[in-house]
């Protein structure tokens, strides 16, 4: 990446590591424990950081584009800039203009070049399977490898599509990295039936369907997370998306010239889920959340809490490059445990860690159905919910693909120190927990949190909150 800083232009190579203190080059080993205590009310305005699944696409979609792409709110992670590091080595030009712009300069759909390293994605699952779609359909090899967490997440789910359109991958155990992607130069546009509910399969496979001739379609019998498909359509991709009983097909047309675009990026949901959540649970907060995307398809959240009570009103919808948009004023009020459909995980999936910590304190029992995919994210969530709420005082149930949370109707006891595995999500929904317990939650290492939401702390600080290092324990 290059930045800009006043005019002055910098090249970002090894020196990167200079001017963006803990990014991509640089791995984190420095343990840094936080302890979140019991905070009294939350209030302010404040906003989020750029949506992480989008920032994604934009950098990958402008990069496969031909001309310049502008892309403003991206979010400014350790996740994004592994994508946008890998980026550089298969060819593009990503320029960082001052600190809210970033410049993508692409190389055309089928452009991308042979990287001479291996593509090290870091912890970033979106990064890392969606950059094998997009080189499969490419006549060259790429190496791609991750952190430990990565390491162990299935990418067997990606490779099946990949051969099917001519492109060879080999896996260490035949599904994990490090791995190999020989792309194609005769990529065959395939029909595809999703087996498991997946935006990044989908996404990998329209990415390398871009350089096939014909119509590569993606059917999906649960509904996944649109953005590629509405990025695509926004850089002069044709793609058709029906819908047939609640069966949903994707139909892109390979080999479009995909325009370089402006893209405005609105705060994650998922983001602003934690701070939502610290907002509805200690007592007396009143907080708005301004500019936070609110596709449909990752609403789930937001329909459990107005299930169980919560008031949270969406002021001043608007639609922001394709995706709708809003903004958040959140009150704090007594929640009632519920019971989640199984339907729903799929619009929600990343939302799970934060929604146990809700229901650690709603009245009542609150039952989680379908959670399957929650073993194979940064960590096996479903086992790392179950094993944190109980440190921290509160009963839980866990089955293959189930949870109970037994609500403590207030204030949970907490106390427990957490450990968080590499998961950044893991890491706030404990410390959101810790604003809300009786007693203070602390989690052993609070680097993950970079992954998606840097300034995290800072943020919550700002509204009351006072999460801060934890001494040694
Ligand atoms: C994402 C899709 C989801 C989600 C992840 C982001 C995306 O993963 O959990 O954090 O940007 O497409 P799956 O595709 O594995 O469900």
């Amino acid at each position: 990446m290059r930045r800009r800083d006043g005019g002055r232009a910098a090249r970002c190579g090894t020196h990167e590591n200079a001017r963006f203190p803990g990014s991509a080059r640089r791995p984190q080993v420095v343990m840094s424990a936080l302890t979140a205590p019991p905070a009294g009310p939350l209030s302010g305005v404040t906003g989020v950081p750029g949506d992480k699944s989008i920032s994604h696409r934009a950098l990958i979609l402008g990069a496969l584009a031909v001309g310049e792409t502008t892309i403003e709110g991206l979010l400014d992670a350790e996740d994004v800039r592994r994508t946008a590091v890998a980026l550089e080595a298969l060819g593009a030009e990503i320029v960082r203009d001052g600190h809210h712009l970033w410049r993508v300069y692409g190389r055309g759909v089928g452009g991308l070049r042979e990287p001479r390293a291996v593509l090290d994605l870091g912890n970033a699952g979106t990064g890392a399977r969606l950059l094998m779609g997009a080189v499969a359909s490419h006549d060259f090899t790429a190496h791609f490898t991750g952190d430990p967490s990565l390491s162990a997440r299935p990418m067997d789910r990606v490779a099946e599509p990949l051969r099917r359109l001519g492109a060879r991958l080999v896996m260490r155990e035949g599904r994990y990295m490090p791995l190999a992607v020989t792309g194609t130069a005769a990529p065959i546009p395939i029909r595809y039936r999703l087996p498991v509910p997946s935006a990044q399969v989908k996404s990998a496979l329209l990415l390398a369907g871009l350089n096939a001739p014909g119509i590569t379609t993606v059917v999906e019998p649960t509904p996944t997370r649109d953005h590629t498909e509405r990025l695509l359509a926004r850089f002069g991709a044709e793609v058709a998306v029906e819908d047939d009983a609640g069966e949903r097909s994707v139909a892109l047309r390979g080999q479009p010239e995909l325009e370089g675009t402006a893209i405005a990026v609105a705060g994650d949901p998922s983001s602003a889920a934690f701070v939502a959540v610290a907002a509805l649970l200690v007592p007396g907060s009143a907080v708005t959340i301004q500019n936070v995307g609110v596709n449909p398809l990752r609403a789930g959240l937001f329909a459990c809490l107005a299930e169980m009570g919560a008031e949270i009103r969406f002021d001043n919808r608007r639609t922001s490059s394709g995706e709708e948009v809003a903004d958040l004023v959140v009150r704090a009020g007594p929640l009632r445990g519920i019971s989640v459909p199984a339907e729903r995980a799929v619009s929600m999936i990343d939302e799970y860690p934060v929604l146990a910590v809700a229901a650690a304190c709603a009245e009542g029992e609150t039952e989680m159905h379908g959670l399957a995919e929650l073993r194979v994210k940064e960590s096996d969530r479903l086992a790392a919910i179950a094993r944190g709420l109980r440190a921290c005082g509160i009963a839980t149930e866990e089955s293959d693909a189930g949870l109970i949370v037994a609500g403590a109707g207030g204030r949970p006891p907490g106390g427990g120190t957490i450990a968080v595995e590499h998961d950044h999500r893991m890491a706030m929904a404990f410390l959101v927990l810790g604003l809300a317990a009786e007693k203070p939650v602390r989690i052993d290492d609070g680097a993950a949190i970079a992954t998606s939401f840097p300034g995290f702390a800072a943020l919550l600080g700002a509204l009351g909150a006072g999460i801060e290092p934890a001494r040694p324990a």
